[in-house]
């Protein structure tokens, strides 16, 4: 591949009256990884899109080598080889994996669509993840019936298809499980050795000290400061990003609270992937659930929260309830905040404090006291320090992890007895992190029992006294005390005991 340098130089995006990037500069060369790191809506995505052409800026250039280029759309972008993925997936759900890789660049013999070739390069492409993925993943499979890591790695292996020179991962790791990332992190070496830029943007630190070799901070809109990795560390590139950053405290609670009342008692619970699993999550406890993507976590959450159907035994507060809707679980003050802000919880058109107040308005009673619901909305927001230019915005201007603030801060305003969290951090940067933690401790000190998801390991191991990680739909570890470290946390979800 050629040696090649981009520039972008005080790049500028306004929507009306918001200002997306006020001052964006960016350098990357051949061979090199540069993450974009800021807080969330600080102008990282918009950046992105304006270097592939999805929107245009109103001020500001981008250079090839010195040359200015301008794109009028992706299809320009892609011709001079810059290739992304997106942090909102695009796939189309009722077409293939092939069709959707391949579209509107599908191989062709004589005119036609060559359906094999099509099928074969799908295929190398997938190889790329073997292992990592289901075997039931094929070109053949429509979009409809992946789960979310499965559809980011089918979105990652389409901007592959173009054979980029430059490649933007905007969040591209955010649903993906650690083993993956793995995967994806050689990939990226790999074609870094071949010549290709890469721009990374993540809001998990420990993923840009592993494969950046440099990063631009963005603040506000604005380029702050480039830094070389290797002469670096977490906490300058955090005060880059974010004015007086709080100091990121993960505490866990003094000791494991098994001692109070059990909130919530499974046995034996299946659903299509779970194979039976058992547990207790008491009142003021914080109980993780680890393991690898898709081992059947979710299931369990949902199972609980009565949104998918199960067999086993349910009970909450000494009662038998295996709720068959989730009305009945939310009656019953049983909150999930789901991790997928794109499919679930959110209505994009409708405003944020419409959103927020979502699954609360029956508490306000009728006539509905809106003076109440703004306050209260208002409050949570800033404790989860949401950035909008008001609550009657619509929840599609915001940016993607403040919508992911947005799913969260609507279930913390029920006041549940029974939290069930299902990844809910993906996406969202370190300060709001910090805050939600700060809420999550103190849910569980005022007695709230917390059944914790995470696909991040550093938080279940800063939070959680008891971790249960699953493989295969079976518990396969309860690490508590001493035994809750990141190796035996890695070794667990392997499936080793
Ligand atoms: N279509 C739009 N209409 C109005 N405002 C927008 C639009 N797109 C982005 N913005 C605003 O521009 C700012 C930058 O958004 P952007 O999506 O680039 O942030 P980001 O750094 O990618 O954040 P995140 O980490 O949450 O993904 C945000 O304040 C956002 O609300
Ligand atoms: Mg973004």
């Amino acid at each position: 591949m050629k040696a090649f340098t981009l520039h972008a130089e005080q790049v500028v995006k306004t929507y009306g009256g918001v200002v997306a990037l006020a001052d964006g500069n960016l350098t990357v060369q051949s061979g090199e990884v540069m993450a974009l790191l800021g807080a969330n809506g600080s102008g990282k995505s918009t950046l992105s899109k304006i270097l592939t052409g999805v929107i245009s800026p109103n001020k500001g250039r981008v250079l090839i080598d010195g040359k200015a280029v301008t794109f009028g759309a992706p299809d320009d972008a892609r011709r001079i080889g810059i290739s992304a993925v997106y942090q909102e997936l695009s796939l189309i759900p009722d077409l293939t994996v092939a069709e959707n890789i391949w579209l509107a660049h599908e191989p062709l013999r004589a005119g036609f669509v060559n359906r094999r070739e099509m099928r074969n390069r799908t295929q190398s492409l997938l190889d790329l993840f073997k292992g990592m993925v289901k075997p039931n993943l094929t070109p053949d499979v429509t979009i409809a019936g992946l789960t979310p890591d499965e559809r980011q790695i089918v979105e990652i292996l389409k901007a592959l298809s173009f054979d980029p020179r430059l490649m933007i991962l905007d969040e591209a790791t955010a649903s993906l499980d650690s083993q993956q990332v793995n995967r994806l992190f050689e990939l990226v070496r790999g074609w870094k050795s071949q010549g290709m830029a890469v721009v990374f943007v993540s809001h998990r630190m420990e993923e840009i000290f592993r494969i950046a070799d440099k990063a631009t901070v963005l603040r506000n809109g604005r380029t702050v400061g480039e830094r070389d990795i290797a002469a670096t560390h977490e906490r300058e590139l955090v005060d880059l990003m974010i004015e007086g950053a709080a100091v990121l405290q993960r505490e866990r609670a003094p000791d494991g609270r098994t001692d109070q009342p059990v909130r919530l008692s499974l046995e034996n619970l299946k659903t299509d992937t779970l194979k039976g699993v058992s547990l207790q999550v008491h009142d003021g406890e914080l109980l993780g659930l680890g393991g690898l993507q898709g081992q059947g976590q979710s299931d369990l959450l949902m199972a609980v929260f009565g949104a998918i159907r199960s067999s086993g035994a349910i009970t909450l507060s000494g009662q038998k309830q295996h709720f068959s809707h989730p009305r009945q679980a939310m009656k019953a003050d049983v909150a999930l905040v789901p991790g997928d802000r794109g499919s679930e919880g959110l209505l994009l058109i409708r405003s944020i404090l419409e959103n927020l107040m979502l699954a609360s308005w029956n508490t306000y009673g009728t006539p509905i006291r809106m003076n109440q619901a703004r306050q209260d909305g208002t409050r949570v927001a800033d404790e989860m320090r949401l950035i909008r230019s008001s609550l009657d915005a619509p929840v599609s201007s915001l940016s993607g992890g403040n919508a992911q603030k947005v799913v969260i801060g609507k279930w913390l305003l029920r006041s549940p007895k029974l939290l069930l969290l299902n990844d809910p951090t993906k996406g969202i940067d370190v300060g709001a992190k910090a805050e939600f933690y700060h809420l999550l401790k103190q849910l569980r000190d005022a007695g709230t029992a917390i059944l914790f998801y995470s696909s991040d390991d550093d938080e279940l191991l800063g939070l959680c006294n008891r971790v249960l990680v699953l493989h295969d739909g079976q518990v396969s570890a309860e690490l508590h005390g001493a035994e809750l470290t990141r190796e035996k946390l890695v070794a667990a979800s392997m499936g080793a005991a």
